[in-house]
């Protein structure tokens, strides 16, 4: 069965909008990151760019590891079959019951972000008498220009700066084994000229700080941030990227890089279809009004930026026009972009959002105005599955 006559045959099934995987493409994707990655660069996967079990089941079978950020993923990453020595756990809210869960699950490392984690870590080993691998998250000040998700320049609150950490003393915390360093900032990145100039800066400050705190720098994680672009074709290269970090660790004498990616691994392989509610003029601008909005996808009102999108069928013959397109929810934040489109454009077509297989479904806001929840397929082996139908959302309301 080809693409289309599988996403038509979803749709006849669910008649409602749903998230479509290509998960053959992805675990070539991966296939290939795999076959060239030297035995010093371990790549985890972000499991909050896309936490469905398939996605699991394939990144554990290609041998990755992953990196959960709560309670949530943990459960899922073990129920997808990831062995404790195969997870890491990195995010800013680790609360004391959080961490003894992640010391039950036996996690290979947790990143520590803050001076509480530490000592809570700490605590909770001596009590247990385990000694747990541990990376401390390291935030740097950054002159450029720029924004980024992840912080960019901005002061967040992931991790804790050097000057920071430079305040501890790791020999009060013997039940932890400080494995090294941490630190991740600048998200989507395009080139591999743009990473070599964020991580030289990242391996020389934090090279420094291991040596102020008196610590083996045995794994710098530099998290993810490799990108693709939502306007166009271009993205990095993996290839690219690998040599990089070889050459940067011959460089910098590293011992082991670590990266956690998400949305480079997945985030090609997922399209978001929903179907045109209403079309209408409205003082001169012309709008599309979807079943589907930020409700399913919010990352263009989160980020401000639109996925790519066209009719499921484009009529060639079809001369186009620009349209706003808008979900159903009664905000104008609910704008998904401005595209063009053919002016035969009807209500009832589906239009096809691509490149959302990263930060769609479980980013989204499902709850505002009850409209019905978005479901997810994927076609894996020749086979179509559909692990989560569309539903009325009437269970959680109360
Ligand atoms: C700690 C951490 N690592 C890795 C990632 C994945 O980033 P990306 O999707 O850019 O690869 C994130 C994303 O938020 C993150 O918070």
């Amino acid at each position: 069965m080809d693409r289309q006559t599988q996403i038509q045959e979803v749709i006849n099934r669910f008649g409602a909008s749903f998230y479509f995987y290509d998960l053959d493409g992805f675990e070539d994707h991966l296939g290939a990151i795999r076959r060239i990655l030297h035995p010093d660069i371990k790549v985890w996967y972000a499991t909050k760019a896309n936490p469905l079990s398939e996605v699991l089941r394939i990144l554990r079978k290609t041998g990755f590891g992953a990196d959960v950020a709560s309670l949530g993923e943990l459960h899922q990453v073990t129920s997808a079959g990831f062995e404790p020595r195969d997870l890491i756990a990195t995010g800013p809210a680790k609360s004391k019951h959080y961490l003894g869960s992640l010391l039950s699950a036996k996690v290979n490392t947790i990143v520590v972000e803050s001076l509480n984690q530490l000592r809570d870590l700490n605590d909770l080993c001596e009590k247990t008498g385990l000694k747990q691998n541990v990376l401390l998250r390291v935030q740097l000040a950054w002159e450029s220009e720029g924004e980024s998700f992840m912080g960019g320049p901005g002061i967040t609150p992931f991790g804790l700066g050097p000057e920071d950490w430079k305040r501890i003393d790791v020999r009060s915390y013997p039940h932890l084994n400080f494995l090294g360093l941490h630190c991740f900032q600048w998200g989507n990145v395009l080139s591999a000229d743009e990473l070599r100039t964020i991580w030289t800066r990242t391996i020389r400050d934090c090279g420094d700080l291991a040596r102020d705190l008196g610590i083996e720098l045995d794994v710098l994680d530099l998290g993810g941030g490799l990108g693709f672009s939502y306007q166009d074709d271009r993205e990095i290269s993996f290839a690219d990227v690998h040599d990089l970090l070889l050459e940067l660790k011959a460089e910098f004498a590293l011992k082991k890089i670590w990266l956690e990616l998400g949305r480079f691994t997945i985030g090609k392989f997922g399209s978001y279809l929903t179907r045109v509610v209403d079309i209408k003029s409205v003082r001169g601008k012309d709008f599309v009004v979807t079943e589907g909005g930020i409700n399913h996808l919010a990352r263009p009102a989160l980020v401000g930026e639109s996925f790519p999108c066209r009719p499921l069928v484009w009529d060639e013959a079809s001369p186009t026009k620009t349209y706003s397109i808008h979900g159903p929810l009664c905000t104008a934040l609910d704008h998904l972009g401005t595209y063009a489109l053919p002016v035969s454009l009807k209500v009832g077509d589906w239009l096809e959002f691509s490149k959302v297989g990263a930060y769609g479904f479980t980013e989204s806001m499902p709850y505002f105005l009850c409209h019905s929840s978005v479901g997810e397929a994927f076609a894996y082996k020749d086979e179509l599955c559909v692990p989560r139908a569309p539903t009325a959302n009437l269970e959680w309301m109360v």
